[in-house]
């Protein structure tokens, strides 16, 4: 239960911003209340006149100290007799910290919150000290008033505060819940003017949906928000995890198109993923991995490889630069680095041709041999020995 107190000169805007949609039900429903004080009733000159000139010169006016102090008395006195305790009064202005999800869900567990708002050239500052104990902005630009403002916020809080959700609404993942952005979404229908769903949402895999949106979380928010994702990237970095020095050791993993293919691609047709590629992937998607291609991709094999990949989850300049030839591309470990920003040492490939390892290695990245099928191993051993590669990568991954 969250009751809001908005001082300001237009009660109006207030009430008419936030009776309405998902706020007005749950101010129906009591999971919110809401209060306007028109500051202006709390003037002593017969014109409710509340505003002069400012001391030393200058343009605009100046909100007097005495009316917005007499109103904001008269809400903490009635807030203290119910609750026995003073309210958090926000002064909206641009020059206040600035909004976010932290600061929302932190002024959610409040019962009760005042929300001040100036208009003219701001509000005398005497007042300012003696009442308000936050000064928040909504960001780096100048409103005319702090109406929107206050209402921006209010909105982004009542939305944390039990109740006012429905089931339905409060969704589990969404943007700067863990300071990334949200993936995207989609629903019916599945062709809309041939722009098609991605196939991993359909294939009723909750693992491979889950690592799938974490991916599009993490890529969207690289592209979108880079302030976000070095924030979140340094965040993980010197977070403590047992066993480790609290230093991600691995921050992707890429993949030799043969590798993929289970060491048989023919070029021609689907390849078959290799049968430990769904488990490094899932690994590798929980672990929050960037998943790449590298090597030589045959042109016509890309479609079938991209539905076992998916193709939003790879790093998608690699497979644009690549020419269908089937020649190995010489520089694609090289480039792929310079894609991700990551040292070779942060990289773990799965190759599988000798060239491949050659390269990758060339690069600096960490190498797993998967095994092909065929080669240099009697058929017999060929089972075992990919079985041993696929733990040691497994053993990798988890002990990042
Ligand atoms: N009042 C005017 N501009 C504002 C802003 N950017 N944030 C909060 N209050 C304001």
């Amino acid at each position: 239960m969250m009751n809001y107190h908005v001082l300001t000169l237009f009660p109006e805007m207030i009430e008419q911003g936030l009776h309405t949609s998902i706020l007005g039900r749950a101010m129906e429903t009591g999971a919110l209340t809401l209060e306007t004080v028109n500051i202006r009733d709390y003037a002593d000159n017969r014109h409710h006149k509340v505003d002069d000139y400012p001391y030393g010169g200058g343009a605009g006016m100046v909100m007097q100290a005495e009316p917005v102090y007499r109103a904001c008395l008269s809400v903490q006195e009635r807030i203290g007799q119910r609750t026995g305790r003073r309210a958090r009064v926000i002064y909206v202005t641009p020059q206040g910290s600035v909004f976010c999800q932290k600061t929302a869900r932190e002024l959610a567990r409040e019962e009760d919150l005042i929300f001040l708002c100036g208009h003219y050239e701001g509000i005398d500052e005497r007042v300012l000290e003696e009442v308000v104990t936050d000064y928040v902005s909504v960001g780096d630009y100048v409103l005319t008033g702090g109406e929107l403002a206050a209402m921006v916020m209010i909105d982004a809080v009542s939305r944390l505060v039990p109740g006012v959700l429905n089931n339905e609404e409060s969704a589990q993942f969404e943007s700067f819940e863990d300071g990334l952005l949200e993936y995207p979404q989609y629903s019916r229908p599945k062709n809309w003017r041939g722009k098609q769903v991605p196939p991993v949402l359909l294939s009723g895999d909750h693992l491979r949906v889950e690592a799938w949106r974490r991916e599009q979380s993490l890529l969207r928010t690289r592209k979108r928000r880079p302030d976000l994702y070095e924030a979140y990237e340094r965040e993980r970095n010197t977070q403590e995890k047992p066993g480790t020095s609290g230093k991600r050791k691995i921050g992707a993993v890429v993949f030799e198109w043969s590798a993929c293919a289970g060491g048989t691609d023919s070029g021609e047709g689907e390849p078959k993923a290799a049968p430990y590629l769904e488990e490094i992937l899932k690994l590798s998607g929980e672990l929050g991995l960037w998943r790449g291609l590298a090597g030589d991709c045959p042109a016509g094999g890309k479609d079938g490889f991209l539905q076992i990949l998916d193709k939003k989850g790879l790093f998608e300049r690699i497979l644009k630069e690549d020419t269908g030839e089937r020649e190995l591309g010489g520089n694609f470990y090289k480039q792929l680095l310079e894609e991700v920003h990551l040292p070779g040492k942060k990289v773990l490939a799965f190759v599988s041709s000798p060239e491949g390892i050659q390269k990758a290695r060339e690069a600096g990245m960490r190498v797993v041999w998967l095994s092909p099928q065929g080669g240099p191993l009697e058929k017999s051993q060929i089972c075992f020995r990919q079985i041993a590669d696929f733990l040691e990568g497994m053993a990798l991954l988890r002990n990042l």
